[in-house]
Formats: C-alpha cells, sequence, structure tokens
C-alpha cells in the first residue's frame, strides 16, 4: 500500500525521490506526491494516478532541490483526489505518512478551533498542522514532530522537511515500517529498501516508538523516551536485478520463472546440513519447541493457502493437531488459548496488519510460543515472533504471489518434519527420503515450467469465460483455492474453488458447458475418488481440464484435456502443482490484456484493515 521514500544530498534529489517511488508502486497506489525544500520555500507536486504523470508535471515545473520527501497513497481516508495526495503542507511544513491515525477526528476539531483550516479529507493532515502548532510554540522541527506524536493515536511511519529547516529531514514511526539509508555525504529514509537499494545498501531499521533525525553528515536516533538511543546497522541483501524486470514481460512472470532457484536458495541450509535441525529456526528453538502440543497457524491471502497445505503435512507427519485460520477471523474471535500451541504466522511481506494483529492477539492470551515464516528480513511480523524462518525468495514485486508461495511450503514442509524428528516420529530413513525429494525439488519445478506452452495454449479457452470451477482433495485442495485466487486476482474472471467430494452439495448446479472446471489430479491416494468426480462433471457436459502427472494414466477424451507434470513427486507435489496453475492464471491475464503486476483494486502488502 502506501510507500515513502525521502532523501538528502548535495546533488538534486528529485530523481532519486521518483525513482524511489517507481520502485514502489508494485506496493499498490492510487496517486503520487513529493515536497521538496527549495532555498526557503517548499514545492510540490501532486498527481492521482501512476508515478510517472507525476514525474512528467515535475519535469514541467523543472523542481530541483537537495532534500525532499515523496509519497504513493492508497485512498483510505478521502477520495483519490489531488487534494488528498502526499506531501500535506500546514505553513511551510510538509510531511508524508504511512498507516492510520484513529484519533484524526479529535485532532481535527482540536486545530480547527486553533484556527486551522483543513483542505484534504485525510487523517495524515492533521499531523501537519499539529507539527506546526508545536513549532509556533517555540518547538523546533525535531521537538516538534516529538510532541506531535505523543498526542497520536494509530500506526504512524511519518517523514517531515520544513522550509526553515532546510539541512535535515525527521522521521518517525509506530506501527509501520520505516528504515534510513546510509550513503555518503547523503542519507534516505524509506518504507521499503528497494526504495533506495540503487544508492544504498547500508540501512538502519526504526524501531517502534523511534524517531530521527537524518542531514546529509549523519544520523541521529531517539527512543520513544526521546533519549538518544544506537540502532545497529544492517547490510541489505535485496538485489538490484530482483527489482528488475530483464528480459521478462512482467515481474509475475520473472517470478514464476525463478521459482527453482528461490526454492534452492530456501533450501540451502537444508540440503547442506542433509538434515532437518530445529536452528533452521532460530537461537530459541530448543525452548519454544519443547513440548509443544499443537500448532495455529494465522496468515491472509496467499500466504493462508500455504498454510492450509501445512496442515495435513503436520498433522500427517510429525502427529501434532494443526488448525489455520484467517488473521483477521482469528483476532476478532474468543479463541481458547492452549499455551502449549506454536503460533506461526506466515507472511511474504511480513507487514500485513491483520497478520501482525492476530499475532498480537495470541500473544495477549497467553501464546509465548511463535515462529513466523516470512519473505522480508527484519520486517515487523518476523521481528515481533520468538523463531522465524525466512523463505529466500528474494524481493517479490507482482501483487499475485508467486514464488514467495512456494518458498513458504518448502519451510513450512521443513517445520512439519522437524516438529516430526521433535517428537520422535521421523526415523533417519524418512529423513534421508525427505531431504532427497527437496534435493530433487528445483529440478521437478523447472520441468512443470517447461510445460508453459502447452498451458499458454489452454488459456486462450479461458480468457473468453467469465466463470471457471478448481478441484482438488487432500493436500491438493489448497492447490485449487490458490489456482482460483490466481486466476481471479489477475485475469478477473470469478472463479471458485471447492473440495471435489464437495461438489454434488452445490457447485454441481453450475456446472455446464460455459463453466471450464480445473482439477488438481495427481496421483496420490485420492486419485480415484477424484476421477469420480470428475466424471460428475462430464456428465453435465462441463469441460475438464485436468493437471495431474506422469503416473496417473489419465488420458484425453472428448471434453477431457490433460497435462502431466513430468514426476510424481509424493509428498511434495503441492509444490510442483502450483506451477500450472500460476502459469494457467497469468497466461489467461495475458490473453484478457489486464494489468498483471498490477491488478485493479489490490496492493501488494495490505497494511490496513
Ligand atoms: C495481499 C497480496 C497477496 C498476499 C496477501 C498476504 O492480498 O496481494 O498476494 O498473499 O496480501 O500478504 P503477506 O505479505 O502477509 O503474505
Amino acid at each position: 500500500m502506501c510507500g515513502i521514500v525521502g532523501a538528502i544530498a548535495d546533488r538534486d534529489v528529485v530523481p532519486v525521490l521518483i525513482d524511489g517511488l517507481k520502485r514502489l508502486e508494485y506496493r499498490g497506489y492510487d496517486s503520487a506526491g513529493i515536497a521538496l525544500v527549495d532555498g526557503s520555500d517548499v514545492r510540490r507536486v501532486r498527481r492521482t494516478g501512476r508515478v510517472s504523470e507525476m514525474e512528467a508535471a515535475a519535469q514541467a515545473e523543472g523542481v530541483r532541490a537537495s532534500l525532499g520527501i515523496g509519497h504513493t497513497r492508497w485512498a483510505t481516508h478521502g477520495g483519490v483526489t489531488e487534494a488528498n495526495a502526499h506531501p500535506h503542507i500546514s505553513h511551510g511544513v510538509a510531511l508524508v505518512h504511512n498507516g492510520i491515525i484513529e484519533n484524526h477526528e479529535q485532532q481535527r476539531e482540536r486545530l480547527q478551533q486553533l484556527g486551522y483550516a483543513f483542505e484534504s479529507q485525510t487523517d495524515t493532515e492533521v499531523i501537519a498542522h499539529l507539527i506546526h502548532h508545536y513549532l509556533k510554540g517555540g518547538q523546533d522541527l525535531l521537538g516538534a514532530l516529538q510532541c506531535t506524536v505523543k498526542e497520536l493515536h494509530g500506526a504512524y511511519a511519518l517523514a517531515v522537511i520544513s522550509r526553515k529547516e532546510p539541512g535535515r529531514m525527521v522521521v518517525a514511526r509506530m506501527g509501520c515500517p520505516l528504515l534510513i539509508g546510509l550513503g555518503e555525504g547523503e542519507n534516505f529514509v524509506a518504507s521499503d529498501v528497494s526504495a533506495i537499494v540503487q544508492y544504498t545498501r547500508r540501512v538502519i531499521f526504526l524501531e517502534e516508538g523511534d524517531t530521527a533525525e537524518i542531514s546529509r553528515e549523519g544520523v541521529r536516533v531517539f527512543g520513544a523516551d526521546d533519549a538518544p538511543v544506537q540502532r545497529e546497522e544492517h547490510l541489505s541483501d535485496v538485489s538490484l536485478a530482483s527489482l528488475e524486470l530483464g528480459p521478462y514481460r512482467h515481474f509475475m512472470q520473472k517470478e514464476i520463472h525463478e521459482q527453482p532457484r528461490a526454492i534452492a536458495d530456501t533450501l540451502e541450509a537444508i540440503i547442506d546440513a542433509s538434515a532437518f535441525e530445529p536452528a533452521l529456526f532460530g537461537k530459541d528453538t530448543d525452548e519454544v519447541l519443547a513440548g509443544v502440543e499443537g500448532v495455529q497457524i494465522l496468515a491472509c491471502g496467499t500466504s493462508f493457502y500455504a498454510g492450509s497445505v501445512a496442515r495435513y503435512w503436520i498433522e500427517a507427519i510429525s502427529g501434532l493437531p494443526c488448525s489455520v485460520e484467517i488473521a483477521s477471523e482469528y483476532r476478532y474471535r474468543k479463541a481458547v488459548a492452549n499455551p502449549k500451541q506454536l503460533i506461526v504466522t506466515i507472511s511474504q511481506s511480513g507487514e500485513t496488519l491483520d497478520t501482525m494483529e492476530a499475532l498480537k492477539y495470541a500473544r495477549s492470551l497467553g501464546h509465548d510460543k511463535t515462529l513466523s515464516i516470512c519473505n522480508v528480513p527484519e520486517s515487523a511480523i518476523p521481528r515481533a515472533s520468538r523463531l522465524v524462518f525466512y523463505t529466500r525468495a528474494g524481493a517479490e514485486i507482482g501483487v499475485a504471489s508467486t514464488k514467495a508461495f512456494t518458498t513458504q511450503l518448502v519451510g513450512l514442509f521443513a517445520l512439519a518434519a522437524t516438529l516430526a524428528k521433535l517428537h520422535g516420529r521421523l526415523d533417519a530413513d524418512k529423513e534421508g527420503e525427505y531431504i532427497e525429494a527437496l534435493r530433487h525439488l528445483p529440478g521437478s519445478i523447472q520441468h512443470a515450467l517447461n510445460l508453459e506452452p502447452q498451458i499458454a495454449l489452454w488459456a486462450e479457452r479461458f480468457a473468453p469465460r467469465d466463470h471457471a470451477l478448481f478441484l482438488g482433495r487432500g493436500v491438493h485442495y489448497p492447490i485449487a483455492l490458490e489456482g482460483a485466487l490466481k486466476l481471479k486476482e489477475i485475469s478477473y474472471i470469478h472463479a471458485e474453488a471447492y473440495p471435489a467430494g464437495e461438489l454434488k452439495h452445490g457447485p454441481l448446479a453450475l456446472v455446464d458447458a460455459a463453466m471450464p472446471v480445473v482439477v488438481i489430479a495427481p496421483n496420490d491416494s485420492l486419485l480415484e475418488k477424484v476421477k469420480s468426480n470428475m466424471q460428475e462433471v462430464r456428465a453435465r457436459g462441463g469441460e475438464l481440464f485436468v493437471f495431474t502427472d506422469a503416473d496417473s494414466n489419465f488420458n484425453e477424451s472428448e471434453g477431457v484435456h490433460v497435462i502431466r507434470t513430468p514426476r510424481h513427486v509424493g509428498v511434495l507435489s503441492p509444490i510442483v502443482h502450483t506451477i500450472p496453475v500460476q502459469l494457467l492464471a497469468y497466461h489467461t491475464a495475458l490473453s484478457r490484456g489486464t494489468d498483471v503486476d498490477k491488478p485493479r483494486n489490490l496492493a501488494k502488502a495490505v497494511t490496513v484493515e
């Protein structure tokens, strides 16, 4: 969702801000803007629509400056208008804000009584006026920010500049990520490292409640009590190549094709050790995993479907009971806590608000055993968890999650096997067999990717349809769910997924010649059952598109189309069968001409409720 970038340098920072905003576009937004301290004035350029439109306006105005802030806004309070776009300005103080200020109405009333006029419907504008109010009272910019944040309820990452202080920018963080990039004679701020990684890899992650002052020469950070604090410097490993499209048409296509490497990288530590070592999950593993009696998984979107696959693995392999719940549901229900349960949150971004809040809620219920599976180092959810498994998918830019999902599955499989080992349910032979299967996984994924031309032909038949049904059973049912989600989010075709055994309890009524039915049907113990379900579809004139594997003996017949993955991969089959459904969604969207990487109304990291 919203994104922040800021810079202070000797050079003109306008291209730095615009480049940074372009790199934040993937998060989803509907307007963009920059503000600059230029001499003793603050200049601002804002536009609804794409960053490129705002860039053209900035070029036309010929703005240049060595201090500035920029923002991409995803509308929450107030519609998509230029007046609501950030930066917001109050008497020469300009700021950008990610997050939501919950007490903005009370603050608005108070500020109106103090004589402030409001130009926007946003919750953010109150912050600009509050800072000005404190400046007027004699505070300097940092002091005014520190006074202001104490009056805010809610979540914020803020970057603030003032026409009276051309030598510094001040920033604050609570509940939304914000980091400082350290350059040579120039410094940066960003909500996401991808915005600044082309200028520096040296970053400081601000902690909750921190404020900071950033000048060309240095950075001073202050804790929630306003006392100076030291925050560790990190070297980001986000690569520039992962942020560039290269020879691909879309980031989604690139990321689908990166899966063999992403999975190999994620597996590295397991393959090197040739074992499932508890240390894979961090330092406190012995203490946290000792005595675990069950697992509760919490996540949203695609990550929830990864958790849904994991439930089958965890129960089957480790024998521990496992539940999976949508984070936004869990956080608002009176859950019965069992402190011996391991709480597992899954999040590509590590920022999803509902998942973060579900984790906090679980902790408030007395859950102390927490583990996060995440793709973004140092993001909020892993920082709030005792154990962490970092997937090594690299930056994922396409809004529709692909390589993050399959690498999450790898991490979750490792968790299932590790729990089994700790509970004495994994003998050395079985462990060796699983490690061997994982070793071959990148190759099996590559074989599945080689099916792309055949899948692209199917996609042409899907493109004119209005609806599609996905079926699967057992551990492949969540893959049907993921396939339907991918198709609907990027091609806008209405797609639903059902456990194939439920067909007769409702969805069969929808089946006719106009409803393509995708079936995930690898050769497992449920294959014969799935075949019966397929007969039910055929008998109603439904056209079947079956993804299966080499061992399953399926033949094409009238109304039954079959694509086979070249190898049967046993327990890891859901990971391999994800590839065809990703490719089907991608090529269908391509045929329909949708904005594949930035589907309408959706955002990459959902940082609001
Ligand atoms: C958004 C994204 C999805 C993602 C979901 C959960 O809806 O568009 O691709 O699966 O958020 O995100 P997370 O970062 O927590 O995995």
